[in-house]
């Protein structure tokens, strides 16, 4: 029987992420990216470093996804660095709650706005974003190093937050 999708991610709860949840976060990464993913050290750095949120979400004791977002002291600028669901749990509604509380911990921080980049062709994320109210910054070209086949091109969004 096909899982609903109010049934699947009703027993997902969040919480800050660590660096003791650094194994399954790579799982989820590589899982997620596949050849793209970061690294061990890169998670590890983006894990560590102090300007830096992580957030985790979590089903049955299982880790299903995780966002990272990077501040910058005297900016009111946040940057969402990273976000990624398991495979299986994709398309439920999981990215959707990592995103809004990414931003909710942006306003908490007196972010006016969160900025991200994502691969001009990745679906799913493009779907992701336009639908939770980001707009098109600009397209940045060779963004990305590793080459994703005919481009490397991102898309930078970003979004107004209504910080209180
Ligand atoms: C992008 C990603 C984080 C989205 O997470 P998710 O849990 O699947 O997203 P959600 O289920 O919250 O979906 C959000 C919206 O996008 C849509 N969506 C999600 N995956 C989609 C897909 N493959 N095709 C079309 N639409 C899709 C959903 O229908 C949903 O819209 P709705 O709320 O109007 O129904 C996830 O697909 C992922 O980890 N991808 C690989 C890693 C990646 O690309 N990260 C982003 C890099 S910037």
């Amino acid at each position: 029987m096909k899982t609903t999708r109010m049934t699947k991610i009703s027993k997902l709860t969040i919480r800050r992420g660590s660096i003791k949840d650094i194994d399954e976060i790579t799982k989820i990464e590589g899982r997620a990216f596949g050849s793209h993913a970061y690294d061990y050290p890169s998670l590890r750095y983006m894990l560590e470093i102090a300007n830096s949120v992580t957030v985790v979400s979590i089903m049955d004791n299982k880790l299903v996804g995780y966002a990272t977002v990077y501040f910058r002291k005297n900016s009111k600028v946040s940057h969402l660095e990273s976000i990624a669901v398991d495979p299986d749990f994709q398309g439920y509604g999981v990215g959707k709650i990592l995103l809004n509380e990414v931003e909710k911990i942006s306003i908490e921080m007196k972010c006016s706005r969160i900025v991200l980049e994502t691969f001009e062709k990745n679906v799913s994320a493009l779907k992701l974003y336009e639908r939770n109210g980001y707009s098109i910054r600009e397209i940045v070209p060779d963004y990305y190093h590793t080459p994703y086949g005919d481009s490397r091109n991102a898309i930078r969004f970003q979004k107004k937050l209504e910080v209180k």
